[in-house]
């Protein structure tokens, strides 16, 4: 198969970057991150979730954040959303695009949303005939796809099972999530060969964390198998709170130059990227996790 030219960049970073954070990032900080983030030409910017935030504290001003954010057009600001009641929250926000998530292993469903694969698959069934009646876009994620912290290796049916069924009730991706950052390129491959025989692989979308350092050869990988949307985190904030040691998504930064250098057009200006993963590893008081970042800002600073 002959590589995309263009790829959608999914910028997860105020979100899956920031939920895991011990910090307590104030609204403002978010708000301004977002804003940076957008201007930098990333065409979706995940910007919060209405979760509890008895156990995700981090993402308690996800309302606020996602009103007070001067919207740029053509710009998506989706929002996870994990049950009816994240979603009413959601609604009463003004939200415009929601994003649900199911796991593929019994036990990090458990952990993450406190309920049984199936019974997840009920809850987000509910979720999206309710969003659809308010007219809502609806993306889909699916956990632990090429391994579970808990339980280990995972069966790539349970994940072409979740995929179809979030993809047959009406989200128009699903993203591919290797919460852990274990799999590595061949797993990676097999994984979305299988997947794409139940979904069409134009509506697939790959989200690796980098635990392993895996991340951009997974994306490479992929690449090769037709998957052209890739979520990342700026200066490669994250973790998930349920996937203990778990580090960020891959760095925003690095896939930009990664793809800047095969010529696949991602739209996104590399300085004004490099700016918001400053502001906010600034913020947080620690360099960007990103190689790219690094090597770029040490040039820039001469
Ligand atoms: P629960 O405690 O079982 O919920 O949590 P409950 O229905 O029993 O309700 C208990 C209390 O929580 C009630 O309040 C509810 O109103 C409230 P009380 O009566 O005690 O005052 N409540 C809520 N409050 C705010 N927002 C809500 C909400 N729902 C109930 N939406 C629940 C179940 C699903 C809510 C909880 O387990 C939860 O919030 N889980 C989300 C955990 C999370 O955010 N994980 C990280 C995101 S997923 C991820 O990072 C993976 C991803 O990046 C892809 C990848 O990398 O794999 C997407
Ligand atoms: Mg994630």
């Amino acid at each position: 198969m002959s590589l995309p030219n263009k790829v959608k960049i999914v910028e997860v970073g105020p979100r899956d970057g920031l939920q895991n954070e011990s910090l307590t990032v104030p609204a403002e900080i978010k708000i301004k991150l977002i804003e940076m983030l957008a201007d930098a030409g990333l065409p979706v910017v995940e910007s919060g979730a209405f979760v509890s935030p008895k156990w995700v504290p981090q993402m308690a001003t996800s309302a606020d954040v996602f009103q007070q954010v001067n919207k740029a057009a053509g710009v998506s600001y989706p929002m996870l959303v994990p049950n009816l009641k994240g979603l009413e929250l959601a609604i009463a926000a003004g939200v415009r695009e929601i994003a649900l998530f199911a796991a593929t292993s019994e036990t990090f469903s458990q952990k993450n949303t406190h309920c049984s694969i199936a019974q997840s698959i009920d809850r987000f069934n509910q979720v999206i005939d309710e969003a659809q009646a308010n007219d809502l876009k609806i993306r889909g994620y699916i956990s632990c796809v090429l391994g579970c912290p808990y339980e280990g290796k995972v069966s790539l049916d349970t994940v072409s099972m979740l995929a179809q069924k979030l993809h047959d009730k009406g989200c128009y991706e699903i993203s591919l999530g290797d919460t852990i950052g274990v799999g590595t390129a061949g797993l990676a491959q097999d994984m979305v060969e299988q997947v794409s025989r139940h979904v069409p692989v134009t509506q697939l979308a790959a989200h690796f964390h980098d635990t392993y350092g895996q991340a951009l050869a997974n994306i490479h990988a992929v690449l090769q198998c037709g998957v052209a949307v890739f979520d990342s985190s700026v200066a490669g904030l994250g973790g998930c709170p349920y996937a203990k040691g778990a580090t960020g998504n891959v760095a925003t930064e690095d896939v930009v130059y990664m793809l800047d250098g095969m010529a696949i057009e991602t739209g996104i200006d590399m300085d004004k990227l490099l700016d918001a993963g400053s502001y906010i590893s600034d913020f947080l008081g620690r360099e960007p996790v990103s190689r790219a970042a690094t090597a770029l800002l040490r040039k820039r600073a001469g």
